[in-house]
């Protein structure tokens, strides 16, 4: 039988990746896939550069749309990124019958509805499995493995770039900008990487997996999105002195009000498998009800990792591309007519542990003041620490830190006891509040 053809848009990273796997395991792909896939077509701005990677077999051309316009060509691979041109390539490949593959997480977080409901009427595939987590499965995972299960919350590292800061500011004591760099050096980086340090990144992921888990429409509109920039050296080392390592984990859960849809820094306790995960390792825990807890890890950004994911969603739509549509696997794993509305909360609604720490002067009676706000607000402390007034601010200071774990409350609770707790005298600097997690089973 003919090879399927494919036309890849952008031969970056992750296209380069895609390109040097499929030469690589040709014999192999074909063999799982029941027939060869090859990449016919290149469509890039920088023609030069792209002929030199692909050779002389290969068609390339400066322009999408010609890929996109080839009868010959069956699956479009779309790796140009972002939500511009990326969005209207993908919805005319889709117009055109091609089957596409995304590894754009921002594009489908944000647009995935339009775009699953255009595939959906054309009765064409929309694979994505690189744009969550690289290289791990975790798409087909939560889609087909854990099908039997009612999901009840996946909490994932599933931002290489700031996992591997992280990693390399507690190890190394290396600055935030020097390891940012490397990352991009690296290619783990998105073209912004304000995406990463921000969390927007991970928000994107989280959105996906929420959708797949849930039977939610894509609402990354209502995720909240915290970053990484503005967590200090002296809360990393706090944590450690706690029992606990800092991720910025993307989480979302069901509780009996609605689904909780976030990314932010957490106080992981350091002796789960997921504080240890460093570098620009991704992993994610799933807990279903049948199951109980999964753990998914590996390499989560870079080309051949990426590759790996790509490459699997092009055999997937080789296997299935004469199936019914009817019979293929949803794109978000439930039929899209039996998608639920059940409502995102909103973050004043949700409800978890917290690290704080407040900057407070060293005097008779302010621990007092701070645990009386606490408590009259419900709110209940898991541990304090309390460190010498010298070692915070060096000989002779007048200042000291306060480092309060507290037990559940709820967000909006907390953000009216952070507003007392600011208002007093005797707190000298901003309130650092991070999220903590336990995540047990
Ligand atoms: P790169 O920036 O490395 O590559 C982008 C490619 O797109 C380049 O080949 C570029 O060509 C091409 N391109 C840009 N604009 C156009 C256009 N108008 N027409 C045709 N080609 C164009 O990106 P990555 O490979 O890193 O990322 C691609 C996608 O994969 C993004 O959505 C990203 O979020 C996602 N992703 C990335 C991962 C990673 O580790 N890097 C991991 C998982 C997902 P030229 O060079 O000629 O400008
Ligand atoms: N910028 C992303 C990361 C690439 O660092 O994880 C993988 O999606």
């Amino acid at each position: 039988m003919k090879a399927i053809q494919v036309g890849l848009l952008g031969i970056g990273t992750v296209g380069l990746g895609t390109f040097s796997v499929l030469q690589r395991n040709q014999e192999e792909i074909q063999r799982r896939a029941g027939r060869g896939i090859e990449i016919a077509m290149v469509a890039v701005r920088d023609v030069a550069r792209a002929r030199s990677i692909v050779g002389p077999d290969v068609k390339v051309v400066n322009d999408a749309r010609a890929v996109i316009a080839n009868p010959e060509i069956d699956i479009v691979v779309e790796l140009i990124g972002g939500c511009g041109v990326a969005k209207q390539l993908v919805l005319e490949a889709i117009a055109a019958g091609k089957h596409v593959v995304t590894a754009n997480k921002a594009l489908l977080a944000v647009h995935g509805t339009e775009i699953f409901s255009a595939a959906c009427a054309k009765g064409v595939m929309v694979a994505f499995e690189a744009a969550v987590a690289g290289g791990i499965p975790i798409i087909k995972a939560l889609r087909e493995g854990l099908t039997a299960n009612r999901i009840q919350w996946i909490a994932g590292i599933i931002n290489g770039t700031t996992n591997f800061i992280l990693s390399e500011m507690r190890e190394k004591g290396l600055d935030f900008e020097v390891v940012l760099k490397e990352a991009q050096r690296l290619g783990y980086a998105e073209a912004d990487p304000t995406f990463d340090i921000e969390g927007v990144d991970a928000g994107h992921k989280v959105t996906l997996m929420s959708a797949i888990a849930f039977g939610i429409p894509v609402q990354f509109d209502k995720a909240y999105v915290e970053g990484i920039t503005k967590l200090g050296a002296a809360d990393i080392r706090y944590a450690e002195q706690l029992g606990y390592r800092i991720k910025l984990l993307g989480i979302t859960k069901r509780t009996p009000k609605g689904i909780e849809l976030r990314v932010h820094p957490s106080l992981v306790p350091a002796k789960r498998l997921l504080a240890n995960v460093e570098g620009a390792m991704n992993a994610v825990v799933v807990n279903g009800d049948a199951v109980g807890t999964t753990l998914y890890y590996g390499k989560g950004a870079g080309s051949e990792p990426s590759a790996s994911a790509v490459v699997a969603d092009l055999v997937d739509i080789t296997r299935l591309h004469t199936a019914d549509p009817l019979h293929r696997v949803p794109h978000l794993a439930f039929q899209p007519d039996a998608l639920t509305n059940l409502p995102v909360l909103p973050m004043s609604e949700v409800v978890t542990s917290y690290y704080l720490r407040l900057r407070v002067a060293d005097q008779t009676g302010v621990l007092a003041q701070v645990t009386g706000i606490l408590a009259s607000a419900g709110i209940s402390i898991d541990a304090v620490l309390q460190r010498e007034a010298d070692e915070v601010g060096g000989e002779g200071s007048t200042q000291t830190d306060v480092i309060i774990l507290t037990h559940d409350a709820r967000e909006g609770t907390m953000n009216e006891a952070i507003a007392r707790l600011q208002a007093l005298p005797t707190v000298l600097a901003p309130i650092v509040r991070i999220r903590k997690e336990e995540l047990a089973g």
